[in-house]
């Protein structure tokens, strides 16, 4: 399973590749304006800042919502470093324009998928990447986990190549559930991939055996 971090913060993606388990990295509008990124230039230089840091790909999304704006900004975006992967809304000319950038070879990522007949129609339009929205899905009472178990049977079921990218990922047990349904990747904060660090029992553990060595070697 690869570890992406959901962020556009760089000390935050700097730190994830010290820790030595990020895949890539994606980002999204509401990430780059909290970190106070606007403008078009600084939001493509910001892209190429994030890329030198991440060892792999890296979501960039568009702005456009028509096909034509979704295209001229999506070449755009994938002409800026070979890490990059067009992060493209679950929309109908943004199906279109998944099925323009996979006949072209640019990389995609659909993100704002909410159902399996969403899904679906992302893998069939040549999808790289799929990003359900757990978090969101949980937080309307609906259950995310789900739809992640949805997605696997039928892309297995076809053979699609599609990644699923689980997405809204908000804590430790939603990276263990979706490790376990076959989610090819989770994207979350950095605080959701240092949660499963944490066990009382290591805690505990650490400090008796460092106790005794220092007993042992007063
Ligand atoms: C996915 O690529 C999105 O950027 C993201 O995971 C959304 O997460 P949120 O629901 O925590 O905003």
């Amino acid at each position: 399973m690869k570890f992406f971090i959901d962020t556009a913060n760089l000390d935050q993606i700097r730190e994830a590749e010290e820790l030595g388990v990020l895949d890539g990295v994606t980002t999204n509008p509401s990430l780059m304006a909290k970190e106070g990124i606007t403008g078009k230039n600084n939001i493509l230089k910001h892209y190429v800042d994030i890329c030198a840091i991440t060892p792999g790909d890296v979501s960039a999304e568009v702005i456009g919502t028509t096909f034509d704006q979704m295209v001229r900004e999506g070449e755009e975006l994938a002409e800026l470093h070979d890490q990059i992967v067009v992060k493209v809304p679950m929309i109908r000319d943004g199906v279109k324009a998944l099925r323009y950038f996979s006949q072209k070879g640019i990389r995609t990522n659909c993100t704002l998928v909410f159902s399996p007949g969403q899904a679906l129609l992302a893998a069939k339009a040549g999808a790289t990447y799929v990003s359900p929205f757990i978090g969101r899905l949980d937080d309307i009472s609906s259950d995310g986990l789900s739809l992640i178990a949805e997605m696997r049977e039928i892309y297995d079921n076809y053979a699609f190549e599609t990644q699923i990218l689980a997405a809204s990922v908000r804590h430790a047990m939603h990276i263990i559930e979706c490790a376990k349904l076959g989610a090819d990747v989770m994207t979350g904060p950095l605080s959701s991939i240092e949660s499963l660090l944490k066990h009382p029992l290591t805690d505990i553990g650490l400090e008796k055996f460092l106790a005794d060595y220092k007993k042992g070697n007063a």
